[in-house]
């Protein structure tokens, strides 16, 4: 069947030939994919970064953003059935500590996992996969083509989720409320898809949500901000000091921009007692310049919770599709779908990869049909 690979540390993407697979156990799903997202991770890859080919392989199947219809099934599989929309997963347990032995390499200790698509194992971009169902997700069928943005909201989903565990936890007032999020001042820095799911996952739990990014106010992603209820902040030009004067501080900063200046920047903008939680993966690896005792004084001074995340468990996934579908109930699929500008044909696909088209904010390569399987 046909694939698509980068050769790990190369520039470039090309075609290959993997065997179709085939379920070898009871508790295997083989799904026809549909849809493969793009995000930064794929393009870096590409670009000749982060990425390691499987065990004895030179190439690596790239993509991990997932939608595919169930073909298939093992004996003892009852969480999907034939013509299901389903998403795997992405990471893959190292086995050996007790975080990835409880289901939770989204948390490993030793770094010897691998994820698909990024790191030793083959990924998503092929005609079809093959996986156990224990890292299945199902997709409703009314999510649509939407179901693909659900490893990406997983994402944030698992950020936002440890930011909130972690202010129960310590903040004395954070348990007189059922919801902490309620009503609470938040600022999503970088309004990229993540960004944006971020944005959408705390206005559905009523947050007052800002974001910030450094494009005009009348592009496609302020425009989707704003039509969920958020503000956007214009950052061109705008220093910290001066956004937390203007702006006033943030109980909580998620941060997916990738830029590793700003995340230091963001502590000004963070409340007394505020957590900010950092998603993005800066490429870049340019030395840097930060106050750091003024950072410092100001992460003691003010309780400040710094907190990075990666990944995400199974139930983040589910937490990522309950919320696509309470997000199209409450500002309609058309909001929802209109995430993803841009659609590739397979033999099309290298263009996705290379560079941000004018107005995009979720590409994705088309591999079949969402029509009834
Ligand atoms: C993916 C995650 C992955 C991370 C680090 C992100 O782009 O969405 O699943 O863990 O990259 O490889």
């Amino acid at each position: 069947m046909l694939a698509l690979a980068v050769k790990p540390g190369q520039l470039g993407i090309f075609p290959v030939e993997r065997p179709e697979p085939a379920l070898t156990e009871d508790d295997e799903v083989k799904l026809q994919v549909l849809r493969v997202g793009i995000c930064g991770t794929d393009r870096e890859e590409v670009a000749g970064g982060r990425a390691k080919a499987p065990e004895g392989l030179a190439d690596l199947v790239l993509g991990h953003e997932l939608l595919g219809r169930v073909v298939e099934v093992g004996r003892t599989v009852s969480r999907v059935k034939p013509g299901d929309l389903a998403v795997f997963t992405v990471r893959r347990g190292c086995g050996q500590d007790l975080p990835c032995l409880m289901g939770r390499s989204d948390m490993c200790r030793t770094g010897r996992f691998r994820e698909r698509g990024i790191w030793g194992l083959d990924g998503f971009q092929a005609e079809y996969v093959v996986d156990r169902e224990a890292y299945i997700v199902r997709v409703p069928p009314e999510l649509g083509e939407a179901g693909v943005l659900v490893e990406p909201l997983s994402v944030v989903e698992k950020a936002i989720d440890e930011a909130i565990h972690i202010q129960f936890a310590r903040l004395p007032d954070a348990q007189a409320t059922p919801y902490w999020l309620y009503g609470r001042r938040c600022l999503v820095v970088g309004l990229g898809p993540v960004g944006l799911l971020g944005a959408m996952a705390l206005r559905l739990r009523n947050a007052e949500v800002w974001g910030l990014d450094i494009v005009g106010r009348e592009t496609a992603r302020p425009a989707w901000l704003e039509a969920i209820g958020g503000h956007y902040i214009d950052g061109r030009g705008l220093s910290p000091e001066r956004a937390a004067a203007g702006l006033g501080r943030f109980d909580l900063v998620l941060e997916a921009a990738g830029v590793a200046q700003l995340s230091f920047n963001l502590a000004e903008l963070i409340a007394p007692g505020g957590v900010l939680v950092l998603t993005g993966l800066p490429g870049e690896e340019r030395p840097l310049k930060i106050p750091a005792a003024d950072l410092v004084r100001r992460l003691v001074l003010a309780n400040l919770l710094l907190v990075g995340s990666v990944n995400a468990a199974r139930d983040h996934y589910q937490l990522a599709v309950d919320d696509l579908v309470a997000a199209t109930r409450r500002w309609g699929m058309a909001r929802v779908g209109s995430l993803i500008t841009h659609r590739y044909p397979v033999d099309r696909a290298i263009e996705a990869l290379q560079a941000h088209q004018p107005g995009e904010i979720k590409a994705v390569v088309e591999w079949g049909s969402l029509g009834p399987g």
